[in-house]
């Protein structure tokens, strides 16, 4: 069996080797893992932009599906033959996370899916919905999850809400089918006019390019009406403002990236005037995220996925993904390695 190993920062140091299997235990679950996603992350870990602190040699990734082909004595939850992905937080099954469930993520302080087979604690997988490939229940772990906290944990939104979605990238695509798939309006983002187009084709009902209408947040604003009830906030220090111009009073602005800088350097009026709600949000938890493969069950969602990659070809996948600013998510598949 064989994984991808990071041996030191930079993804020129991604090599397949042979994987020694643990045997598991009691309350272990083998899993022959045939999909992977890849999220802006991974890519980081993988640069040493993201920490210092990383243990080599790292497998690296997150997000994981494959099939369940063995499990210890004492498994409840599973049985060989179900399909199943990992979590994003393996710890973090309920509630607010702890700081010790919030301190172990997969593919960084626990060993991550870039591999054929993988021994995973049962309480540490989901089941995913029979209509999913395991290409597309690999989107799910964090990009789905974070999308799902945001829209539905956080904000609340169902029939009728607004929701303003920035991008057209994994995490966006995602909000942009669920918030559809509950009866919201969506308001899409983009640079890209080609982009757009596609979004509408996903169901958005309202499309703004960023770069031609620069004051996006008004035009949101008056679009909907009272402005938007929710925010996927992507970009961070180029789009809090007019996230904040586009939200109705007492709005919801999830603050989830920082594809356009780190800083909030804001001043406080707006968001007193408007009776702003932000959420920081990080994935989320494991009853989260079984309720969010629950409702893509329920609807029949299928996720966009940009570009498919076997896994040798992991560092094409993360230059995909790094430079052409996919529509949806980037994957890689574990079937015939060799
Ligand atoms: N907090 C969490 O739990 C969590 C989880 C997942 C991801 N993230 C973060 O969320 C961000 C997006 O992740 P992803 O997986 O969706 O990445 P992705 O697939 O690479 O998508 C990035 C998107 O960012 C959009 N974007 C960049 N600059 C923008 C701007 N100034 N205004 C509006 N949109 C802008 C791009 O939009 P266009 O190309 O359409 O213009 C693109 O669609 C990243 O920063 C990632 O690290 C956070």
């Amino acid at each position: 069996m064989q994984a991808l190993y990071l041996r030191s920062f930079g993804s020129d140091n991604l090599s397949l080797a042979e994987h020694a299997l643990a045997e598991p235990s009691e309350h272990e679950v083998v899993v022959r893992l045939e999909a992977a996603s890849v999220n802006p992350r991974d890519s980081q870990i993988i640069a040493g932009h993201f920490t210092p602190n990383v243990e080599f040699p790292l497998i690296p990734l997150s997000d994981g599906a494959g099939i369940v082909t063995s499990v210890g004595s004492a498994v409840s939850r599973f049985k060989v033959g179900d399909r199943v992905t990992s979590l994003f937080f393996p710890h973090w099954h309920i509630g607010e996370a702890t700081s010790g469930e919030r301190a172990i993520s997969t593919g960084l302080e626990a060993p991550g899916v870039a591999r054929e087979v993988a021994v995973f604690h049962e309480q540490s997988l989901s089941a995913f919905p029979k209509h999913l490939s395991a290409a597309e229940a690999a989107c799910y772990p964090c990009a789905g999850l974070t999308a799902w906290s945001a829209l539905f944990d956080k904000s609340h939104i169902g029939e009728g809400s607004w929701v303003l979605v920035q991008g057209t990238g994994g995490v966006a695509t995602m909000g942009l089918q669920l918030a559809k798939a509950a009866g919201a309006k969506v308001i899409v983002i983009s640079s890209s006019s080609d982009k757009l187009n596609q979004a509408a084709a996903l169901g958005a009902d309202h499309l703004i390019n960023y770069v031609d209408t620069p004051d996006w947040g008004q035009r949101a604003f008056e679009l909907s009406g009272h402005g938007v009830d929710a925010v996927l906030e992507i970009g961070g220090t180029a789009t809090l403002e007019n996230s904040l111009n586009a939200i109705r009073h007492g709005g919801h602005i999830n603050i989830i990236g920082y594809m356009a800088g780190i800083d909030m350097g804001i001043t406080v009026f707006p968001l007193i005037i408007k009776n702003a709600n932000f959420h920081g949000i990080g994935t989320g938890n494991r009853e989260s995220y079984e309720r969010l493969l629950d409702f893509v069950g329920a609807h029949e969602i299928h996720p966009v996925i940009h570009q498919r990659f076997p896994l040798a070809q992991l560092q094409q996948a993360l230059h995909t993904l790094d430079t052409e600013s996919p529509f949806g998510k980037v994957v890689v598949e574990m079937d015939g390695m060799e």
